[in-house]
């Protein structure tokens, strides 16, 4: 549910999000809130009560974007995520739970919010991707879009395969080389060529470590491989 649908329909029509609708693994539908609003302008937003600065999203709109599409996709039980900078701060494990569901909604909010009745009455989950402050909803509502798609079975190809990225166990990644082995005078790590598979291993998982205790201490105090 979103008033820029066109942000969606263009990620969508691209590469993997691409390919994953094509193969009808993933449904993507995007909604725009302004079609459902009953004003004779199309008006979605109105002055705050109380006073203060910027418009709030009004209910009607929203609410019935949302009756709509639970109507059409005869949906039962729908997790309705509204994105927030208030929200819970989004991470690889909601990112894990979400793919194990079926119908997710997601709320893209513009201006300073919606009415807080929307949450009240629809809203299963506030979403923050981060402590910084974005004009909408609309690139988080992506971001968990992309993050959750790729963790369903057959999104991703074998070579796309996510075992071995970060936050798989709580490391960042090692770093990747691939051709030439020569590049503006800066070689290959020899041990990459090597052909010694455990030797291999050995560096990547080394590497990971390495940079994980110099980057996020945070997430190196919570591995389990040290
Ligand atoms: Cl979900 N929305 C907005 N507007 N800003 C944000 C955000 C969400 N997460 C971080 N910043």
């Amino acid at each position: 549910m979103t008033l820029f649908p066109d942000i969606f329909n263009s990620y969508m029509s691209e590469s993997i999000m691409k390919r994953a609708i094509e193969k009808e693994i993933i449904e993507v539908h995007v909604y725009n809130i302004r079609d459902f609003s009953t004003n004779k302008h199309k008006k979605v937003d109105d002055y705050p009560f109380g006073g203060g600065a910027g418009m709030l999203m009004t209910p009607q709109p929203i609410y019935d974007t949302y009756k709509h599409i639970v109507e059409t996709h005869n949906i039962k039980n729908p997790r309705v995520v509204y994105l927030t900078p208030k929200g819970q701060v989004y991470k690889q494990d909601i990112a894990c739970d979400l793919s194990l569901g079926e119908d997710i909604i997601l709320l893209c909010g513009h201006y300073e919010g919606i009415d807080q009745r929307i949450i009240d009455l629809i809203v299963t989950d506030e979403v923050s991707i981060g402590d910084y402050v974005l004009t909408g909803g609309e690139l988080p509502a992506l971001i968990m879009i992309d993050s959750i798609a790729r963790l369903i079975p057959g999104v991703l190809s074998q070579n796309e395969s996510f075992e071995e990225e970060s936050f798989k166990d709580d490391l960042l990644e090692y770093p990747h080389y691939t051709r030439p082995r020569e590049f503006m005078g800066m070689s290959v790590p020899d041990v990459l060529l090597s052909g010694n598979h455990q030797k291999i291993e050995k560096w990547r998982l080394d590497e990971s470590k390495k940079i994980t205790k110099l980057r996020r201490p945070d997430l190196y105090k919570k591995s389990c491989k040290k």
